[in-house]
């Protein structure tokens, strides 16, 4: 039989003969309930917060133990027997629209029921709850001395370690970070009031602010709910609502899609991350945020066209819009990074880094392209002379340089040229100094210690532990031969520096110790292999500055110079090539600076070029 009525509806006359029933609870359900709505202990504790403010509590006080914990609140307490039937004894009791701050489902205190045996003081009242002896049953006495407000003490069916104990009361005070009444936990006030803060913003539904990194922290009125990653909602800070937010049962969880205070918030937020483009220096974060909300369409192209979210090969970061019309390849790996420097510095193509477009959720230069395609010029670009289709023109690395294969070789330092050898053995010279010095700054930055020596004239710490123990081995400078890099290093043994760099000198017969300061620095700035990875962290960038601006002082950096200048004339004299008959260019800066200021006629007798060049 077929039937022309897909829907099947229970005829009438069926209902009519059916008795209706009604589904029922097994007591297991609460059980397995009050089980599984227990998170951590943080979270069972707050509930016991945030229980003291639907009491009308001014201040909710716990002390914390590796056996137990007392929270102890100064609210109504329970002031009936029937209040403790109705609400403690029983669970699932629904709440009148607005009788609490947070209270909802009548369960919140089951989380403390599962993590300790508790007893409950108040009012003439004792209860007394013990799960794992008796199941679903507690003890209550009504003859007791009034006391007010509701004490609870607990403990642990599991007692804690130090460590966590130690946790356990820093997470609740994170909980508790801006609950609306004072809580304490072993004596320490673990909350602020938001409205003492100071907010990026303040509206009827919240206070916000942001913050460069760390993810979004959201409070439903002071109590957490849940630390976002930066990108689901495109940025980082802090919200704390003033009204109440739609969140799960577990209340670790959002229900953005129910929440209408939610939504309303959220609209602030995007307006705080719309501002986030116009900021010169992005963090990482920051940048996260945005290009996921590209990418999920809640920004628009032109709104974040300029701004630098792209990493390529070099380390910088590059606009959306830098691509437009442009070759672009993207390292496949960290060799191919290298190879892509040497790209970009001939101007064949912008080189992504690798991994460059993992926070617009897409891994390949198609998919950015498709990304990217509503707002392309319609390929044809007079920059590149190619026909192409698309936002720009994706190429391969190995299309772009097909005999480029980022090789490294270190050259015997043996069988070196007398010239080279000289000229080598200047920068290890060099290089020992500033080895030296990295040692120093790191060791006196280890023991928290400035440069200056005491006016006592008393030997600094870091100075004889530099010398007994330094935290950079040295390091032997050798030449060698690269395809990509002028300079790298093992992070460890040895730093080779390209002989080019050394041949080209000689050849111009020009000579500057500066740069190779600077080759040489910079390589032992890499404390790791740089052959295939070549990227810089902060502590990278931070020893490189710190060392330049902070601990070599510039007669230091001079010195090392020297060596370098010192070999190289060297080198002259060993094939019979005498200095004076070259130009060199750090003398002849000398010899212009005397003219000037001989020029300024604020010159001694005795400041003649020549002099100065002896
Ligand atoms: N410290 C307290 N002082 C006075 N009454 C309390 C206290 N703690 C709990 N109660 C009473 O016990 C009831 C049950 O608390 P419970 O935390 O289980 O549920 P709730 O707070 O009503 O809702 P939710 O499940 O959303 O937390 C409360 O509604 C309140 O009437
Ligand atoms: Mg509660």
């Amino acid at each position: 039989m077929t039937s022309t009525n897909s829907t099947a509806q229970p005829s009438t006359e069926s209902t009519k003969l059916a008795e209706r029933r009604t589904f029922r609870m097994h007591p297991d359900l609460l059980w397995s309930v009050i089980q599984s709505q227990a998170g951590t202990a943080d979270k069972a504790l707050l509930e016991g917060v945030m229980n003291a403010v639907d009491a009308g509590a001014t201040r909710c006080d716990i002390e914390l133990s590796a056996t137990g914990f007392r929270i102890v609140d100064d609210g109504r307490g329970f002031e009936s027997r029937q209040t403790v039937e109705d609400f403690f004894e029983t669970f699932g009791t629904p709440h009148k629209e607005g009788d609490a701050t947070y209270g909802k489902f009548r369960m919140g205190r089951g989380q403390l029921f599962s993590f300790a045996f508790t007893t409950w003081r108040t009012g003439t009242f004792l209860m007394s709850v013990d799960i794992k002896k008796l199941g679903l049953d507690y003890d209550l006495r009504d003859d007791l001395e009034h006391t007010p407000g509701c004490a609870i003490e607990g403990t642990w069916y599991d007692p804690l370690d130090s460590a966590k104990l130690y946790r356990l009361a820093h997470d609740l005070g994170r909980l508790c970070a801006w609950m609306q009444i004072v809580v304490t936990v072993d004596a320490r006030q673990v909350n602020r009031f938001p409205a003492d803060a100071q907010w990026d913003l303040e509206t009827k539904d919240a206070y916000l602010k942001c913050s460069p990194s760390g993810g979004l922290t959201v409070y439903n009125m002071g109590a957490l709910v849940r630390i976002y990653a930066a990108e689901e909602f495109g940025v980082s800070g802090v919200v704390v609502s003033k009204r109440a937010l739609t969140v799960n049962f577990a209340r670790n969880d959002l229900l953005t899609s129910k929440c209408t205070v939610w939504r309303s918030i959220k609209r602030q937020l995007d307006g705080l991350r719309g501002a986030l483009v116009t900021k010169k220096v992005l963090t990482d974060a920051e940048r996260d945020a945005i290009a996921r909300a590209f990418a999920a369409g809640e920004m628009a192209y032109q709104d974040i066209a300029n701004v630098r979210l792209l990493l390529n090969a070099k380390g910088n970061h590059v606009s959306l819009a830098s691509l437009r019309d442009s070759k672009v390849c993207m390292a496949a790996n960290l060799s191919e990074q290298r190879i892509g420097e040497k790209i970009m510095d001939a101007g064949l193509a912008i080189c992504l880094a690798q991994g460059a477009l993992s926070r617009f959720g897409i891994s390949t230069l198609a998919e950015l392209d498709k990304l990217l395609y509503p707002h392309s010029t319609g390929g044809r670009s007079r920059s590149i002379s190619v026909i192409y289709r698309g936002f720009f023109k994706a190429c391969t690395v190995h299309e772009l340089a097909p005999d480029i294969k980022s090789f490294y070789k270190i050259l015997d330092s043996t069988k070196l040229g007398k010239q080279q050898a000289a000229v080598l053995a200047g920068l290890q010279g060099m290089a020992d100094k500033v080895c030296k010095k990295l040692n120093e700054y790191l060791i006196a930055t280890e023991l928290g210690e400035s440069k200056r020596w005491s006016p006592s004239g008393d030997t600094p710490r870091w100075w004889k532990e530099a010398k007994d123990n330094p935290r950079l081995a040295r390091r032997v400078v050798v030449l060698g031969q690269s395809d990509t890099a002028q300079a790298w290093t093992d992070g460890a043994t040895f730093i080779a520096i390209n002989i080019d760099q050394i041949r080209r000198m000689l050849e111009n017969r020009r000579f500057l110790s500066t740069p190779f300061l600077y080759l040489i620095l910079h390589e032992y700035c890499h404390r790791e292999n740089d052959e295939q990875a070549h990227t810089h962290g902060p502590e990278f960038y931070r020893l490189f500055h710190d060392y330049q601006l902070e601990w070599s002082e510039p007669w230091e950096t001079f010195a090392a110079e020297q060596d370098v200048l010192v070999g190289y004339l060297k080198g002259l004299k060993a094939v019979g090539s005498p200095a004076k008959s070259h130009l060199l260019v750090e003398h002849s800066f000398q010899a212009d600076l005397i003219q000037r200021v001989e020029a300024a006629g604020v010159a001694g007798s005795d400041t003649t070029a020549a002099g100065a060049i002896n």
